[in-house]
Formats: C-alpha cells, structure tokens, sequence
C-alpha cells in the first residue's frame, strides 16, 4: 500500500489542501553522507489547536465526514520513526502545519523514495489552484520549482494545460 516515500508525500500534502491551504512548501532533501532523507512540507491552511495536533498522530483520529479513522499522518510518522528517522509536526491554528520527517537511509526497511518528477507533477497538475515551492537538495545539487513564478509567465494559460505539462515534465527532467 504505502511502499513508496513519495506516496506519504502526496497524502500529507492532500491533508494541506484539504485545510484549505493556497501555499505549500515542500523540501526534499538528500545527504548521503550522513545517510539522512529529510521531508520537510509547510503549509498556510487552517492549522490545528493543540488539542488537534495532539490526536493526529492517532490513526482513530479524522474530521473526514463518513470514515473511522485518518492514517495519512499516523503512517507517516510510523515509517520515519520504525525505519530510525524521526517525525515532527507543529500547527498553529490560522496559520498553517508544518511537518518534518527524516529517513535513516541505511536502515533496510526504509521504503524506496519512489519517483520524484512525477510526484511534483501530480501536485502541480491536481491542484491547479495551489501555489507550490519545491526544493529538491541531493547532497551539494539543489533544484527548485516555484508554481507562482511559472504562472506569472504563463500569462492565464492553466498550469495543467497539456503543453504546460510537457514543459514542465522537460524542465525537471534537466535540471533536477
Ligand atoms: N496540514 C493539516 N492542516 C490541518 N489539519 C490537518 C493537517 N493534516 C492533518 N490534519 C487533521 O488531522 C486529521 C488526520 O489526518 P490524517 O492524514 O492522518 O487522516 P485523514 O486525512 O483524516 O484521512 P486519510 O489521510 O486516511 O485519508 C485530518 O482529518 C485533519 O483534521
Ligand atoms: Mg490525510
């Protein structure tokens, strides 16, 4: 089910969405020296009490309407922290959440990264609408993606136009 980093990714980042957030940063950084993967997402949504931010780590917590329980968060903890990483979340209620995840690299259970380019992509391209930083760091390498510059010149174009998408699929592919 959840046998990629990636996919954690795009359910947290479903979670900022949902709390209505209209910015999400998002940093994926790599050292393999310190064999360390680190997951950083901000966003500007409605945040959490900390009452919230307490219960979310708890699988039988949602305010979903019509389900049981919310493992998007639950999940995530759990595959940093049985692999030897380490999770964190701070939310302040009008303000937005913010999450932190680091990976043992070395650990053998650590699930594949899975694919970057098209994680970006199924953001950008499902959520027209919301503006996304990414920063991909891969040791000393450092690639970043802004949808707010690239909207600005495109001028009313849709960021999931086809021929958007194309550039973009080029833009990471040789600069990432
Ligand atoms: N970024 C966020 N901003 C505000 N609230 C959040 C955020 N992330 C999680 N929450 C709150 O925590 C709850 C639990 O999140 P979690 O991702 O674990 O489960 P879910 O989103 O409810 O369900 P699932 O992810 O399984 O579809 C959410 O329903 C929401 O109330
Ligand atoms: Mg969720």
């Amino acid at each position: 089910m959840m046998d990629e980093i990636a996919s954690h990714l795009i359910d947290i980042v479903a979670n900022s969405v949902t709390a209505h957030a209209t910015y999400i940063s998002i940093d994926i950084m790599m050292d393999t020296n310190k064999n360390v993967l680190t997951l950083h997402v901000k966003d500007n949504g409605i945040g959490m009490d900390d009452e919230t931010e307490k219960k979310v780590v708890d699988p039988f917590y949602t305010t979903k309407k019509g389900k049981k329980v919310g493992l998007g968060v639950p999940l995530l903890k759990g595959t940093a922290e049985t692999t030897g990483g380490t999770f964190r979340l701070s939310s302040e209620v009008g303000h937005g959440t913010e999450i932190i995840a680091s990976f043992d690299l070395t650990h053998p259970d650590l699930p594949p990264l899975g694919n970057i380019r098209d994680t970006i992509l199924i953001l950008v391209v499902g959520n027209p609408d919301t503006d996304f930083r990414f920063r991909v760091k891969n040791n000393s390498k450092e690639f970043i993606l802004d949808t707010k510059e690239i909207k600005e010149h495109l001028g009313g174009v849709p960021i999931n136009h086809p021929d958007v998408i194309t550039f973009l699929i080029k833009y990471i592919d040789e600069n990432m």
